[in-house]
């Protein structure tokens, strides 16, 4: 391990002529997957260190967008997003903006990672296209955008399932990044955990962000389709339940996994303060502040609606 300057951090995020840029005009550095130019840091007493013999990285720092581009804002709202799913009840690892040498970024605390006093140590995590086995050499494979071999919520449910463990947590997560506008949850955004007794959990929420507020970065299709629908704005609460029954989770424990997601969102957005977050803007709050409230009062009218159902069904036996 060595330390690492912030001129050494800015170097290693901007500069690698070996690798060709990407959409936004920047570079990749890193072994971690991923489209954004990224690096691996240690975050010891004495400041950043580069990991290396042996030692392991603790923290992940992304590259933000430039400044005049669709995307300037992603990290800002990504640091916002994992504040939104902590509040909401998601675990979700600890982020901030730090500038290096003028190198605007995000670092995100590592969730596969044990910090003990006897050093770091790793924790196995399974994306969702490593869990599905699929080749995504082509990156429109975590998407699913027709073709064969494509991700699936239901296929993903399954890894759960499979293993005798409850997919309730992906419909948690599912709904979440659906209600802030995630247009980018493809199989390589959700992983998964195993537990010590064996059952896999899903991860933390993590690489999440706000879209629906920038209508020229994306088409406004889903990245996996929920309940056979794309368009994020006329994907419903009741699409959610839906896709969950496929899944299968049964009607009303999926309804109500849907309702209190979205309540806990709501609320959550009422107690986020907006200057602890000073790079979004209000357009990005007022569009995630509208897709809550939305689909939040589907859901309860759903759940009335459900209700009733079950009253007048007639008592059989
Ligand atoms: N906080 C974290 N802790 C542990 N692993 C993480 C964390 N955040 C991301 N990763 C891992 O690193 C990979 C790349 O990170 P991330 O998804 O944030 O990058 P990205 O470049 O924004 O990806 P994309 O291609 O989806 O835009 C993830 O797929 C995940 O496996
Ligand atoms: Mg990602």
């Amino acid at each position: 391990m060595r330390p690492a300057s912030e001129g050494d951090i800015r170097a290693l995020l901007t500069s690698s002529p070996d690798v060709k840029a990407d959409i936004y005009g920047r570079v990749s550095r890193t072994s971690l997957p991923g489209l954004q130019p990224k690096v691996g840091l240690t975050l010891t007493p004495a400041g950043w260190a580069l990991p290396g013999g042996g030692a392991l990285s603790t923290h992940i720092v992304k590259l933000g967008a430039g400044p005049d581009t669709v995307a300037a804002d992603v990290i800002d709202t990504e640091v916002a997003v994992l504040d939104l799913a902590r509040r909401a009840g998601f675990e979700a690892p600890r982020a901030w903006i730090e500038s290096f040498a003028g190198a605007r970024a995000i670092v995100v605390e590592r969730f596969d990672r044990k910090v003990a006093e006897e050093g770091v140590g790793r924790i196995h995590q399974e994306d969702g296209a490593q869990a599905l086995g699929l080749n995504t050499e082509d990156l429109d494979r975590k998407f699913q955008r027709g073709g064969r071999d494509l991700p699936s919520w239901r296929a993903l449910a399954a890894v759960l399932t499979d293993s005798f463990s409850e997919p309730d947590g992906l419909l948690r997560l599912v709904t979440f990044k659906h209600a802030v506008g995630d247009v980018d949850f493809h199989a390589k955004n959700v992983s998964f955990l195993r537990r010590p007794d064996g059952s896999i959990k899903v991860a933390p929420v993590y690489d999440s962000a706000m879209h629906m507020h920038e209508p020229s970065g994306h088409d406004g299709r889903s990245a996996i389709e929920i309940n056979g629908k794309s368009d994020m704005d006329a994907i419903a609460a009741a699409d959610l339940v839906a896709e969950a029954v496929s899944w299968p989770i049964p009607e009303r424990r999926a309804q109500r996994i849907v309702a209190q997601t979205l309540e806990r969102l709501v609320v959550a957005l009422d107690e986020i303060s907006p200057s602890d977050h000073p790079g979004v803007g209000d357009r990005a709050w007022r569009v995630v502040r509208d897709r809550a409230d939305r689909l939040s009062a589907e859901s309860l009218k759903t759940a009335k609606t459900m209700t009733k159902r079950n009253v007048s069904r007639p008592i059989r036996g």
